[in-house]
């Protein structure tokens, strides 16, 4: 990676790409009137809800509020950088990146994601370093062999010692706003300090093997907490990342099966007993996406939990997750362990063979789900049994279509004496509620203008037909409005994902994708009238809300001279 790729050669490459056919080269897509849809990548769904549109090159799923350019598809679903998409897309177009400082143009400023991916490389060797030269590693590496960690081990998982003080980083690596941004410095009282002080480093690696954070293990049981983890940064998304799964897709890129236990030191213990297929979720509720993540790569999962209250509570809480991501082609198995153990001291106390056994003995998720019912309500009773396919639908419900599903609905139908199929069918033929229906959307008057505008920017010229005077208007959000009307001015953008690339991580990202990909009914042959209409009604209401509100400050004697020149124009046009 050499320097800055320059904004004009992404937008070229947007014009260049299209995003029909690179999707369909990753989900099939299949066209149903001016757009191509698919059964969305993103979440499981019996029917269609994910739209590709030529004319905005854009995608949007109405079932789960996917949606984005072809670089947000790209990063999404192949769980690359920002950099690495624009790499792939040029290599799709056969051109060139011309590198900023190549071409000579400004030699600084790196994409910010890579310069953070690099700052954390750094530190985390910084940190395996610490480990073997710090004055005080002595007690670092005395906890680790307490624990029983083999200097193999620690060298696959980078394990490091950040050493105790308060201003170790900084020294070392200057640049304190990026450390900050990097999440490795926290700040108080007008001051920056490190946030792992006298700690186990455990560096987080995404699929890439990029380094995006870290957790923190205390030396001394008595500190609070005893884990502590990265802070949320543009790098590191908790909730959409596990800890060890680089370190185990280099072992094996198809392991037939995947292991979830809780804690790092559980999945650095696995791999040096021998089970080199484990990963951590890391401290959070297990998701639907960190699922995902380990389905592309295996199609067997078994959840390992803890035998204690919170282990068994989190086991519980996973069915959500679980139940989002199954299907026919992939399976789920739970295993408790024996209280009070977790994989880590149960393998040192009865070692691999035992422990491979209780992974072969795992309990299906069929069997664990009905049986967690079983354990509390009566099902000799109606009232049990009605609570059974109460409490059971909205799992069933979340279940992709397929003989899994209706084996399920099968067992429920046996465990409740009741055929519960066609109740749970009327459900699912009801429309999702998030999906929008034709009819009943109303949008506010500025959001259908800002929404015609930002799906088709090429309106833009028609703004010169009606000239907007801003000082004459007053609506809810207009300097929003304002902001992003003048900026598809004089960029003048050639599609929607190409002006919404200018706003990748910034504020207005968020808004403007729904605005992109809010539906109107529109047939395209009418969408400049509906442009026009909606602009003048937009122009009168603003118009009338300004005069309303200068009346009231009129009769106040608080009207500055600009505001009574306004006044009188619109008095005038009147
Ligand atoms: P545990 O408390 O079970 O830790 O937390 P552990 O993995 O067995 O750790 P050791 O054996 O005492 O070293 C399980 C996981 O929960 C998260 C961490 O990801 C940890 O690995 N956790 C725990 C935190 O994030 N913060 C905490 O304070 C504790
Ligand atoms: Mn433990």
């Amino acid at each position: 990676m050499s320097g800055k790729i320059p904004r004009q050669f992404i937008d070229e490459l947007l014009v260049r790409v299209d995003i029909v056919d690179i999707i369909d080269s990753h989900v099939p897509l299949k066209k149903t009137g001016s757009n191509y849809t698919a059964r969305c990548p993103f979440h499981n769904e019996k029917s269609p809800s994910f739209n590709v549109n030529r004319n905005k090159q854009f995608y949007h799923c109405f079932g789960c509020g996917a949606g984005g350019n072809v670089i947000s598809f790209l990063m999404e679903f192949n769980h690359l950088s920002f950099v690495e998409t624009i790499e792939e897309l040029a290599t799709v177009a056969g051109v060139e990146i011309p590198y900023e400082n190549q071409t000579g143009y400004e030699p600084e400023a790196k994409n910010k994601l890579v310069e953070l991916q690099e700052i954390m490389a750094q530190i985390a060797t910084f940190y395996v370093q610490q480990l073997k030269k710090h004055p005080q590693k002595q007690i670092a590496v005395e906890y680790l062999k307490n624990r029983g960690i083999t200097g193999v081990i620690a060298r696959d998982f980078i394990i490091g010692y950040a050493p105790d003080g308060w201003q170790i980083l900084s020294p070392h690596f200057k640049n304190t706003e990026l450390l900050c941004e990097a999440g490795m410095l926290a700040f108080k009282n007008d001051m920056y300090y490190d946030r792992f002080r006298q700690r186990i480093m455990f560096p987080i690696r995404n699929k890439r093997g990029h380094v995006i954070g870290f957790g923190g293990r205390v030396l001394d049981d008595s500190q609070q907490p005893k884990y502590l983890n990265s802070p949320e940064t543009p790098l590191f998304h908790k909730s959409n990342e596990v800890y060890g799964l680089y370190e185990l897709l280099k072992k094996n890129s198809k392991p037939a099966r995947i292991l979830i236990v809780e804690g790092y030191m559980d999945v650095v213990t696995l791999a040096q007993f021998g089970i080199d297929y484990s990963v951590a979720a890391l401290g959070t509720n297990l998701t639907a996406t960190q699922l995902q993540l380990l389905f592309r790569s295996t199609s067997e999962v078994i959840l390992c939990f803890d035998g204690d209250t919170a282990g068994q509570n989190a086991a519980w809480k996973a069915m959500d997750a679980v139940f989002s991501v199954l299907n026919d082609n992939r399976q789920v198995r739970v295993l408790i362990l024996p209280s009070p153990h977790d994989p880590d001291s149960l393998l040192r106390e009865e070692g691999t063979q035992a422990f491979l056994q209780r992974i072969d003995n795992a309990e299906m998720v069929s069997s664990y789900f009905f049986n967690q019912f079983m354990a509390t309500l009566n099902l000799d009773s109606i009232e049990g049994r009605a609570k059974l396919a109460g409490q059971a639908k909205p799992f069933l419900l979340k279940l992709a279509e397929g003989f899994f599903k209706n084996m399920m609905l099968a067992k429920l139908t046996e465990l409740t004496h009741f055929d519960v199929a066609p109740e749970i069918e009327k459900e699912i033929a009801l429309p999702p509620k998030n999906q929008p229906k034709e009819r009943n959307v109303r949008h506010s008057i500025e959001r259908l203008t800002l929404a015609l505008l930002v799906q088709n920017p090429q309106l833009a010229t028609k703004l010169e037909a009606v000239p907007i005077d801003w000082q004459t208007l007053d609506f809810p959000k207009i300097d929003v409005f304002k902001a992003i009307v003048q900026k598809i001015c004089t960029e003048k953008p050639t599609s929607t994902a190409q002006f919404l690339e200018h706003y990748r991580n910034l504020p207005e990202e968020k808004m403007l994708n729904a605005l992109a990909s809010l539906p109107i009914f529109i047939p395209d042959d009418g969408i400049e009238a509906e442009f026009i209409g909606a602009l003048k009604r937009l122009i009168s209401q603003g118009q009338k809300n300004r005069l309303d509100k200068l009346q009231l400050k009129a009769t106040q004697n608080e009207l500055s001279d600009i505001e009574k020149e306004v006044l009188i124009q619109l008095v005038r046009q009147q």
